[in-house]
């Protein structure tokens, strides 16, 4: 093999596969280095992809044993099989990893297997598992090579009884008592997959409130719901340690408030209070420079302190830790190397928590607006009154669309529903193409979906909803 290239890419998660495949679409004799037997980094091997098999499966079973029988379908001696579940897990992410080895071959993609180190501004060198040293030169280098759960100070994850999301997408049994450290993300989607499947669940959150950063509205109201399936929350409360004994573990935390001391037994503790970004020690010896958080510093172009060595995904101090965040740079970067406009609208980033119901996010919260001094009209409008929530029983939840009081331009949006994920594309669109909450008022939806619910909260900004 030739060990020259154009573009060189370490990491093979959605950032780094896709600004591979864009790469190569644009003419590049491109490789992408990858440290692990399979392609597609945490998010298709221990992220994204199996939380969303464990979240579906264990809310069909949920579905199954609470809510058929309402339906007319009455069933009877329903029965979880963990083990089978897993499996179905396991075959979702070998089918979309293998997908990933396709694409490679489809557009000509080098795949380099082992750790890949930057040695020098034009050499990447891949050490492979029996520690042989391979040179390739290049013209461009991509850094993407993600990020890893983060712990607390005193608290070793050993993924048997203290676990990240790794380990929390594995248990071999249901844990009678599960402590989940953290009311983010990741904290709360594994907190449902394990309530329905039978934990008992403590969420200990550091914040008066769960998913920091989101709008308040959306967070006091999800909240509610999460506490009213059975969760319970600990919050405005700090972990101060964790022993371990018998295979379980005695979660010890504080009250920042009322400085009350508690503890709680369990079986399993999730770690869920943040990533880290992987940078190697090599980068920083290189002088690529960082940031206070340890994140690499990159300009417009993604173009780190060597010029032709870019960084994008969770490496960078840009933008949210999110896979499809990732992706856009991906492909941003590969079109600046081709000398091309790629770009970025770090305005307009979807965000969404795929619990039941969902939560989703884009653009500016109400109390970001406030921050900034700009004077903004709210449109709100609750499923309980749109009529396909209503049939499917699936009326908890709002959309909430926040507005510029003088132009009417939409600024935000958040929406907690069934179908919340996938309704936010519209209104990533409408917000793309700097649409007012009066076009979107104006513009057809299907009748009857979830998505009325956006008109009608784009309607309710200028005081005239239909339904409510
Ligand atoms: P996160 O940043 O979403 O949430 C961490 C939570 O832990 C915060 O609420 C924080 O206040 C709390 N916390 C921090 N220190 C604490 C302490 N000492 N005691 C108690 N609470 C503490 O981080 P998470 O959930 O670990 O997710 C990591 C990243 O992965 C996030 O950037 C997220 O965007 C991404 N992710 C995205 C998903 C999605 O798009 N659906 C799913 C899972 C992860």
């Amino acid at each position: 093999m030739n060990n020259n290239f154009d573009v060189i890419v370490i990491g093979s998660g959605p950032g780094g596969y896709v600004c591979a495949i864009r790469s190569a679409q644009l003419g590049f004799k491109t490789a992408c280095v990858e440290l692990s037997s399979t392609l597609g980094g945490v998010c298709l091997n221990r992220g994204c992809i199996p939380s969303k098999s464990l979240l579906n499966s264990s809310e069909l079973y949920h579905k199954a044993q609470k809510e058929f029988n309402t339906l007319g379908i009455e069933t009877t001696n329903i029965k979880l099989n963990l083990r089978k579940m897993m499996d179905n897990k396991k075959k979702s992410v070998q089918i979309l990893t293998k997908g990933i080895e396709f694409l490679f071959k489809k557009n000509k993609i080098v795949h380099l297997k082992g750790k890949g180190l930057i040695s020098s501004k034009n050499t990447v060198t891949v050490v492979d598992d029996s520690q042989k040293k391979t040179n390739y030169n290049t013209k461009n280098i991509v850094i993407a090579t993600g990020s890893e759960p983060a712990s607390l100070p005193g608290v070793k994850i050993d993924e048997k009884t203290i676990v990240s999301s790794t380990g929390a997408l594995s248990f071999d049994k249901v844990p009678e008592k599960l402590v989940v450290i953290g009311g983010g993300y990741i904290g709360l989607e594994l907190s449902s997959v394990w309530k329905r499947l039978g934990s008992d669940i403590t969420v200990i959150e550091f914040l008066d409130h769960i998913i920091p950063g989101m709008d308040k509205d959306i967070s006091a109201e999800f909240l509610k719901i999460l506490n009213k399936q059975g969760i319970n929350f600990k919050l405005n409360t700090k972990v101060t340690k964790i022993n371990i004994s018998k295979n379980k573990a005695i979660v010890e935390f504080i009250n920042n408030k009322s400085s009350q001391k508690e503890k709680i037994e369990c079986d399993k503790v999730l770690v869920a209070v943040g990533r880290k970004s992987n940078i190697s020690e090599n980068i920083s010896k290189l002088g690529i420079k960082l940031n206070n958080q340890n994140k690499i510093q990159v300009d417009e172009k993604f173009r780190t302190s060597i010029k032709n060595i870019y960084a994008i995904g969770d490496v960078i101090a840009k933008g949210p830790m999110l896979a499809h965040k990732a992706e856009d740079e991906g492909i941003a970067v590969a079109e600046i190397i081709a000398g091309q406009a790629g770009h970025v609208n770090y305005d307009v980033i979807p965000a969404v928590i795929y619990t039941s119901p969902e939560v989703a996010t884009v653009g500016k919260t109400e109390e970001q607006l406030k921050k900034e001094n700009v004077k903004y009209k709210i449109g709100k409008f609750p499923f309980l009154a749109n009529s396909r929530a209503k049939v499917n029983n699936e009326t908890e939840g709002f959309v909430k669309i926040i507005t510029d009081e003088k132009t009417d331009r939409v600024l935000g949006v958040s929406i907690i529903s069934a179908v919340a994920g996938t309704m936010i594309a519209e209104l990533a669109i409408a917000m793309e193409f700097g649409a007012s909450a009066e076009d979107i008022a104006r513009t057809c939806h299907a009748h009857p979906t979830h998505s009325e619910a956006i008109k009608e909260a784009a309607m309710a900004v200028d005081k005239r909803p239909i339904h409510f």
